[in-house]
């Protein structure tokens, strides 16, 4: 059975810098500064308010490339081929492969490096590990991360 990290939380906005990098993030506040999931990259996939579920790169941790060690740890979501405004939506993430670390980059342009390469890693694992396949979330309290297993 394959196990889940679920966190559910409500859109913020970020520091717009997502956007300039040409990666916009819906970032999520998690309500456990230490986290029960630890820090990393991910390859899941965002359950929206409509119901629809779309594949994604998910960023937890505390940015090390721009805040150092002293960053307030967020959840952060790139949606795979997505474009539209998700501020104040409230959405539920499934964590699913775990990556990488987080890891201070010593430039925008490596941070971007990484990116594309998180992006084709959660491209294909999201191809082969269908939304269909999710285990139901439960009910988790906003900004809470609970495990699950499908
Ligand atoms: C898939 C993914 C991986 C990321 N990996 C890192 C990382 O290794 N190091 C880091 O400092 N930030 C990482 N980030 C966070 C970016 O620094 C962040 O999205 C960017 O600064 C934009 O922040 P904003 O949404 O507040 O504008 C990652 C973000 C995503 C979506």
């Amino acid at each position: 059975m394959p196990e889940y990290f679920v966190v559910r939380g409500t859109v913020e906005h970020g520091d717009e810098r997502g956007r300039e990098l040409g990666f916009p993030t819906a970032n999520l506040a998690l309500g456990d500064q230490a986290g029960s999931v630890g820090d990393g990259v991910w390859a899941g996939w965002v359950g929206r308010e409509d119901g629809s579920r779309v594949p994604a790169a998910i960023s937890v941790g505390r940015r090390p490339t721009y805040y150092g060690a002293d960053g307030y740890r967020l959840l952060e979501a790139h949606l795979l081929d997505f474009t539209a405004d998700l501020y104040g939506e409230t959405l539920v993430v499934w964590l699913g492969s775990h990556l990488r670390d987080q890891q201070a980059y010593a430039s925008a342009e490596d941070l971007i490096t990484a990116l594309k390469n998180d992006i084709a890693a959660a491209s294909q694992w999201t191809a082969e590990h269908p939304a269909a396949a999710l285990p139901a979330p439960g009910e988790t309290p906003l900004g809470e991360v609970r495990r699950v297993s499908g």
